[in-house]
């Protein structure tokens, strides 16, 4: 354990400028004006919009990110593609890279693709100069510190100028509220061995984060942290999803059932909301890894536990899908069906594992003709996500009003507040009758439907 006084951070490069990097950066930046701070990223498109002189052009949606960013850019806070110029210039060197699930070799569909986290420990030991700090900001499995570290280890013998500090501070922002999250942090982690390095970290973040939220771990804890977490979070909505169903076919209604649990304390009332199973890059992707790392540590039936959680929320999505086609006499061949809402969760552009993929993918296969409308996904995400162009068998709408005309159901998937205020009168007569709504988000108001002359199904929901 070193004992020198922490160094002063006065230069800080994060390597990848996604949904991580760049929301997290900005803040940084934001709270700590005496830190340059250079976000870099191999990805030229993205790097250019982080630098687009129009705000809404930015890469990454996120509710007061456009205002952040307008604050700090080109004044504490640069984006660019020089990756090595800007590790040499930096203290510090987080690591912001994607983790995705691999897809073919060994732990394909569970284990983490850690090709592109070594490929930024490997450039690290090469560009670095003197002492740098690294930083695991990706999601990563517990141990992988020790890869990192070994990398590093290397390029210190062949160089005795420069050494490293390996830390792990994972990142808790959920997309969509990340500026808030990143303001106002329940707690931020820090796991290493070097107390001068955590020291130092805690001392960036001490700028706007209450000492008492910065918990300190050692490595492996802290990497193991942040899957447990995604992995306890998860496991709410399928269990609450799982409610659901026994719900609709037993004429409770999740909404009060979830109330009524909500209000034990010991359980509390947060993430009880059913929906359409949880998407988004983390929760699938951390559990599956946590399965993957619970089976190499021979622990068969811990993985089991947490890999239901998984299937639970698969089968729920195909649930929906397959209801949607029941309800609609049993077939959906020709028919349209408008979706309103493609992003996996309200005020993201963000489409990774969104509940609509799989949604849309078997009313497609049914033969059902798609009018999708999402207020900030790009049809051409829309277009890679469903693996077929824009044409004959889905269509991309601006309009809630253009996608519901002529359709036989509008199903919610997104909770867009938009969406929560439509005017089910004037939509109602544009839709092909009988005609249904489909609230797999339980934000519409179920009488105004019904009075609009529409039926209506509302998740979790058993009455009729
Ligand atoms: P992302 O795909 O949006 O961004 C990653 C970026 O890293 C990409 O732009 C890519 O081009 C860049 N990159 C990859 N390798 C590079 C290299 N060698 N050099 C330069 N750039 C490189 O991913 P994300 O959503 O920001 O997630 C990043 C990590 O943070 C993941 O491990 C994820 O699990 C974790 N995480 C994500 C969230 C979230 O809400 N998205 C929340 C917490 C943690
Ligand atoms: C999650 C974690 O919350 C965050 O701490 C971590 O850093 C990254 O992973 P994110 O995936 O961005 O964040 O969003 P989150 O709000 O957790 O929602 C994930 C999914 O669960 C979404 O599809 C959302 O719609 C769904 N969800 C969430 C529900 O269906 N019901 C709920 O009550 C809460």
């Amino acid at each position: 354990m070193t004992t020198i006084a922490p160094p002063q951070i006065r230069t800080i490069c994060c390597i990848g400028a996604g949904y991580v990097g760049g929301p997290t950066m900005a803040v940084i930046a934001d709270r700590c004006p005496d830190i340059q701070v250079l976000v870099v990223d191999m990805n030229t498109t993205r790097i250019a919009a982080w630098n687009d002189d129009d705000l809404a052009k930015l890469p990454v949606y996120e509710p007061g990110l456009d205002a952040v960013v307008g604050r700090c850019r080109g004044r504490n806070l640069h984006f660019s593609t020089e990756v090595d110029a800007a590790i040499a210039a930096a203290d510090m060197v987080f690591i912001a890279v994607n983790t995705p699930t691999k897809t073919r070799g060994i732990g394909a569909g569970q284990a983490s693709d850690l090709r592109w986290v070594e490929a930024c420990a490997r450039q690290v030991a090469k560009a670095a100069v003197g002492h740098t700090i690294v930083v695991e900001k990706s999601t990563l499995p517990v141990r992988t510190a020790e890869a990192v570290k070994a990398i590093l280890e290397a390029a210190e013998d062949t160089d005795t100028t420069r050494s490293f500090s390996v830390l792990s501070n994972p990142e808790f922002l959920a997309e969509g509220t990340a500026i808030r999250d990143l303001e106002n942090p329940d707690r931020v982690l820090i796991g290493g061995e070097s107390t001068t390095a955590i020291h130092a970290l805690a001392g960036v973040y001490g700028q706007w984060v209450p000492p008492e939220k910065i918990l300190r771990t050692n490595l492996w804890s802290s990497e193991l942290s942040k899957l447990t977490a995604n992995a306890f979070l998860a496991q709410r909505i399928s269990s609450i999803n799982s409610i659901a169903a026994l719900c609709e076919a037993t004429e409770a209604d999740v909404e009060e059932v979830a109330r009524a649990i909500g209000s034990d304390s010991r359980l509390g009332p947060k993430f009880l909301k059913a929906g359409p199973g949880f998407g988004g890059s983390c929760f699938q992707k951390d559990i599956l890894n946590l399965v993957y790392l619970c089976r190499h540590f021979g622990l068969p039936q811990v993985a089991d536990y947490w890999e239901s959680v998984v299937a639970l929320n698969t089968w729920h999505q195909h649930r929906i899908a397959a209801l949607v086609v029941q309800k609609l006499f049993g077939t959906v061949t020709g028919k349209r069906i408008a979706i309103l809402g493609f992003a996996f969760k309200a005020d993201t552009n963000d489409t990774r594992e969104s509940p609509a993929i799989r949604v849309c993918r078997d009313l497609l296969e049914e033969g059902a003709i798609l009018a999708i409308h999402d207020p900030k996904v790009d049809p051409d995400q829309i277009a890679l996500d469903l693996g077929q162009p824009v044409g004959e068998s889905w269509l991309h709408c601006d309009a809630v009003a253009d996608a519901v005309t002529g359709a036989d159901a509008a199903v919610i998937l997104t909770e867009w507040q938009s969406y929560s205020e439509l005017c089910w009168d004037a939509l109602a007569p544009l839709m092909r009758q009988p005609a249904w709504v489909f609230d797999a988000r339980a934000i519409t108001d179920s009488l105004a439907v019904c009075l609009a002359g529409l039926n209506h199904w509302r998740v979790g929901c058993g009455m009729v």
